[in-house]
């Protein structure tokens, strides 16, 4: 077995993806194990080293809500010294002006709000009401697009709630679009807790683009609580989304929602596409080594298959 699947490719799917990793912020932001910065550091640049495009690298959140990120700035900082203006293109997730600032003193080029589709985790995650998290965006994305920023806006909870159960689409659509009117580039629809199927993703699409938004600005963000996560990618193929949210070893979960599981692990990700010959640029093995390595310092082995399949010890 030479550690790729043989390559058949399916007519109709887009030729090429961009992997958007977000293992160590999304990833690490759940472990109960307080990751030393030096080795956040370093996983950061072993992601890098294997093409992926983009890191999502930590959190400019509030220290208490979130402990595992609190030395966002501190890792931040080290990674300027060594990467310079590489780090600065890293994306960090900012809920607030508060957040932004933190991003700004440091000269980072790419921050992402994130939303909830839903009243209750609006209230769990950021403190406010479905209504009133856009009043925190607002003028922090303002100010963001002013300095010549990047944003990215994250809905949450956008196939399920565990408090609420089912979450319309329309009501999912409307949390998106308000993202997008305050400048958001990008659309990034979580499946927090990992319940979506293949048709329902497909649904949601179709209703972005029935709204005026097309597949360009949107990506997928999917949790594999139910092992849907790679069928979810497939239909989202289908459907012409070429953004694919994914966390090295499916690192991950969300500190305010019980239920969110891992991430679909990056290596899950590269194999699936790499089967359907859809170019990606990273190095399986690279990845695969990276979060062999990762497992080590959290003392637990990868739920990821395609790392269990393929790391040695
Ligand atoms: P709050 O308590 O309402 O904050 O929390 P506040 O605005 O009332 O401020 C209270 C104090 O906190 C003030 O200090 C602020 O300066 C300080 P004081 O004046 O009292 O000394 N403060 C901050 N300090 C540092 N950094 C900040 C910051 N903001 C305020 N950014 C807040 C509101 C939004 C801050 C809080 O709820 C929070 O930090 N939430 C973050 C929760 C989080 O990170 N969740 C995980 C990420 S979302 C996710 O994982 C889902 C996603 O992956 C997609 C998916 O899977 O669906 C994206
Ligand atoms: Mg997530």
């Amino acid at each position: 077995m030479s550690g790729l699947p043989m390559t058949a490719p399916e007519p109709g799917l887009p030729e090429r993806v961009t992997i958007y990793e977000v293992g160590p912020r999304d990833g690490l932001q759940n472990e109960a194990t307080s990751v030393p910065t030096a080795v956040k550091a370093e996983f950061v640049r072993r992601l890098l080293a294997a093409g992926l495009p983009v890191v999502e690298a930590t959190s400019f959140v509030h220290p208490k809500w979130v402990p595992q990120l609190a030395d966002a700035a501190e890792l931040m900082t080290g990674l300027i010294a060594e990467l310079g203006d590489r780090a600065r293109e890293l994306p960090v997730l900012v809920p607030n002006e508060r957040g932004l600032d933190r991003a700004l003193d440091l000269g980072l080029r790419h921050v992402a709000v994130f939303a909830s589709a839903t009243e209750t985790f609006a209230q769990k995650n950021l403190n406010r009401t479905l209504d009133s998290q856009f009043e925190m965006f607002e003028p922090t994305m303002a100010r963001a697009l002013e300095a010549g920023l990047d944003v990215r806006g994250y809905v949450s909870m956008c196939f399920g709630d565990p408090w609420e159960g089912a979450v319309p689409v329309e009501q999912v659509v409307r949390a998106g679009t308000r993202l997008l009117d305050l400048g958001a580039k990008q659309l990034s629809l979580g499946d927090t807790i990992g319940v979506a199927t293949a048709g329902h993703v497909k649904q949601l699409v179709a209703a972005f683009s029935d709204a005026g938004v097309g597949v360009d600005r949107l990506a997928l963000h999917f949790h594999d609580t139910y092992g849907q996560a790679l069928a979810n990618v497939h239909a989202g193929l289908q459907a012409g989304v070429t953004t694919y949210d994914a966390s090295a070893g499916g690192l991950g979960g969300c500190p305010y929602a019980k239920s969110a599981t891992g991430n679909l692990a990056t290596e899950d990700l590269v194999w699936f596409l790499t089967g359907l010959g859809i170019e990606h640029g990273v190095d399986l093995a690279g990845v695969v080594g990276t979060s062999h390595w990762m497992a080590g310092h959290l003392g637990r082995p990868s739920p990821s298959a395609v790392v269990r399949a393929l790391a040695t010890t």
